[in-house]
């Protein structure tokens, strides 16, 4: 699967005209949109052909007296399928730990809603070759999930947004870390992903799909993406 994270950017107009052209293309039957929350139910209701997923979802399960939050609940309610959680936007801008995700994610499975788990290492965490560990313990904090029902992004944080991609040794690496914890979920990569270097990332055993930001936001680049999966 190929997840195209719009992030908070794109005007309604920019949405719109992408989904046009996405929507026209048989390669869009593995794609999910993440279109920003204010978005989603409009373009669900006008392009019914695409899949959307949801950026994140509320700590909150239920309904209530929460205002600004969107619960698992909601995005079920518009029938969505999966969300992003742990996003390292979320980690680092809004405090989020792996307690929080691990809720957010709960949320999402109660709701059957497939959680997207993002995790990945800082570039000071690579350079002193914590990584491994660090990557092991992120990773053991979801271990009691069920498994079948969530997705592991490892989005390394130095590649994200960056234009510096993992090379195909370093992701194929992470790759067979997690086999060996035995993390049978899913697991897509994620960070500065685009449409000349996706061909060698999807080739790379273990990795089932990508997470693509920016190279995302234009419709024309996706597609060129979505021709490789
Ligand atoms: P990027 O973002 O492709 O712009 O690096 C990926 C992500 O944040 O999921």
């Amino acid at each position: 699967m190929i997840i195209a994270n719009w992030k908070m950017n794109l005007t309604l107009d920019q949405a719109i005209k992408n989904c046009k052209i996405l929507s026209k293309s048989k390669e869009s039957t593995n794609l999910l949109i993440s279109p920003s929350t204010a978005y989603i139910a409009y373009l669900k209701k006008n392009y019914s052909k695409l899949n959307f997923c949801a950026q994140d979802v509320s700590l909150k399960a239920d309904f209530g007296a929460y205002t600004g939050e969107n619960s698992a609940k909601l995005f079920k309610e518009l029938g969505l399928s999966h969300s992003i959680v742990g996003h390292s936007e979320r980690r680092n801008n809004f405090n989020e730990t792996n307690d929080q995700v691990k809720i957010k994610a709960i949320n999402c499975i109660e709701n059957n809603i497939v959680p997207i788990i993002c995790v990945g290492e800082t570039l000071q965490q690579r350079k002193n070759n914590s990584y491994k560990d660090f990557l092991a313990k992120q990773l053991s904090a979801f271990s009691g999930l069920n498994y079948l029902k969530t997705i592991i992004a490892y989005e390394p944080l130095w590649s994200i947004g960056k234009n510096i991609t993992a090379s195909a040794a370093e992701i194929a690496e992470i790759a067979a870390l997690f086999k060996n914890l035995d993390s049978k979920s899913q697991l897509l990569y994620g960070g500065s992903v685009n449409s000349k270097n996706c061909r060698e990332i999807l080739a790379i055993e273990g990795i089932s799909g990508l997470l693509v930001g920016s190279a995302s936001l234009d419709a024309e680049e996706l597609l060129k993406i979505l021709t490789f999966y």
